[in-house]
């Protein structure tokens, strides 16, 4: 397979071609990802959930997430890496963001930071992205405002709220972000924002018609059975392999057929 490359992703929006991205905290898994065709990895902070059991993503370190993602980008040929500026690496301004964000580039070989929030971190985002660092947003659930928001709950179903993140979505674009990753919102508004946006909008509990769809890792191979939202479903119990479980997650994800009705909210 040929480099996903930022353009090359962006394109994808405009053919109509959907785009499967999976997290990734390791050197194997990233190489099994990339071999199964997954155009895109995330080295999320949820690695402070999944692999360092926290119950919030609040106290991973920047230099957590250099190391994790160093690992991955050496699993990874073809994948786009994407790596999550964790909490308080760039909140404070924008050049504490560029310094983080060089870090995650330098030590951890990241191509495109992650970071939350809408219009408040557009100046941010617009900062980082006139000095060449790609940038994808995240909004809806943003899990580093976990206690703000009183937990892990659906984001944009009342007006003002929806509003809100389409309002977001578009001063991101405006600021040069490359993508953006919807959390955890009505599968409408998610429809809604990602005709009104011409970068790709990436879904995770935001229904079948983003640009592309993201998932946990360990979430779709089953392990966090009984616990799971239900957005996420487990592609290991049918398949047999890991590596045959990615691959039906690309599939699914490529033809459109998942997510499905019942895992995304209406
Ligand atoms: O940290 C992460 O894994 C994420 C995804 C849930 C989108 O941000």
């Amino acid at each position: 397979m040929t480099k996903m490359t930022v353009p090359k992703l962006q394109a994808m929006k405009q053919q109509g071609e959907r785009i499967a991205m999976l997290t990734a905290y390791d050197y194997l898994f990233a190489e099994t990802l990339d071999r199964a065709g997954v155009d895109t990895i995330l080295v999320g902070d949820s690695l402070g959930m999944v692999i360092q059991g926290n119950d919030s993503t609040l106290p991973v370190t920047l230099e957590e997430m250099a190391y994790h993602c160093l690992a991955v980008s050496r699993g990874a040929s073809s994948a786009l890496i994407i790596a999550d500026l964790p909490f308080l690496s760039y909140q404070q301004s924008p050049e504490q963001a560029l310094m983080s964000a060089g870090q995650l580039m330098k030590t951890g070989h990241a191509e495109v930071v992650k970071l939350e929030g809408g219009t408040e971190m557009a100046p941010t985002v617009e900062f980082l992205v006139s000095r060449g660092i790609p940038v994808c947003g995240h909004l809806g659930l943003t899990p580093q405002s976990v206690h703000q928001m009183g937990g892990y709950r659906v984001q944009g179903r009342d007006q003002q709220r929806a509003e809100q993140i389409k309002n977001d979505a578009l001063a991101l674009q405006q600021a040069g972000a490359c993508a953006v990753v919807l959390e955890c919102i009505p599968q409408p508004l998610a429809t809604e924002i990602t005709k009104l946006v011409e970068i790709p909008t990436i879904g995770i509990g935001a229904g079948s018609a983003c640009d592309g769809q993201v998932l946990v890792l360990q979430d779709m191979l089953g392990l966090n059975e009984g616990r799971a939202p239900r957005f996420v479903r487990d592609f290991l119990a049918d398949s047999g392999s890991i590596s045959k479980a990615v691959a039906a997650y690309v599939a699914a994800v490529k033809d459109g057929s998942f997510p499905n009705l019942e895992e995304s909210y209406s």
